[in-house]
């Protein structure tokens, strides 16, 4: 049965977007999918945590989608996740409403992966700054599959950026319909890492 994806986009700017408004528009297509902008919902940053919980408890795979800012994340996300995950609901005492509940990275980034790497200008990959949500999606009991980058985002072409997006769309509805348990996805480091052809084959192997 597919699973049911929740896409949490936050981008400060998205009028003045490129790469987000590729992976955008072509995340449309894709069925099953709720997508919501959280700075056009909280341009105030006033969360509403009750119903941000229940879209969460609504949903099997939930996607961060935004652009790398300081080696993180803009700052709605920062108070999404300092609200909604509450102690007691995500995590502590009684707090297990995410178990089990699968965490996808989908960033799009000024930089790419030959400057994040150690002894790169960045010293570190993009996996190792992205710890933080990492360890907070193992926190609340959660799995956290390997991101999903688009660098050099701002030096794409309109035609690469629209691949990315294609990508980014088979990769959702992948992992959404995909008979392959998702713990499979976990040892890669990047969805990025494969092609095309190569998680068609894992995605759809058992159908
Ligand atoms: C405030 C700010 C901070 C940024 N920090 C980073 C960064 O740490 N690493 C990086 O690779 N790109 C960084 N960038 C570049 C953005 O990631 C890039 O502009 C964005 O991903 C492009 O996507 P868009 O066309 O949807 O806006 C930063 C951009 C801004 C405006």
């Amino acid at each position: 049965m597919s699973k049911k994806v929740l896409i949490l986009f936050f981008h400060p700017r998205f009028e003045d977007s490129q790469a987000n408004k590729e992976l955008v528009s072509a995340i449309k297509n894709v069925d099953n999918v709720t997508f919501r902008d959280l700075y056009e919902y909280y341009p105030d940053f006033h969360v509403d945590v009750k119903l941000e919980q229940q879209l969460l408890k609504e949903h099997d795979i939930i996607i961060w989608q935004h652009p790398f800012y300081w080696y993180s994340c803009p700052p709605l996300m920062k108070q999404w996740i300092d609200l909604v995950l509450e102690y007691g609901w995500a995590y502590g005492k009684d707090g297990d409403q995410l178990k089990g509940k699968y965490f996808l990275s989908a960033i799009t980034s000024g930089g790419n992966f030959d400057v994040y790497r150690k002894g790169g200008r960045n010293n570190f990959t993009y996996k190792e700054l992205l710890q933080p949500f990492e360890q907070t999606v193992n926190h609340c009991l959660g799995h956290y599959l390997p991101p999903f980058i688009v660098p050099s985002a701002l030096r794409c072409s309109k035609q690469e950026l629209q691949n990315y997006g294609a990508f980014y769309a088979e990769l959702v509805a992948g992992i959404q319909n995909t008979e392959t348990p998702l713990q499979e996805f976990l040892k890669y480091n990047y969805f990025n890492d494969l092609s095309s052809e190569k998680w068609k084959a894992l995605f759809y192997k058992q159908q």
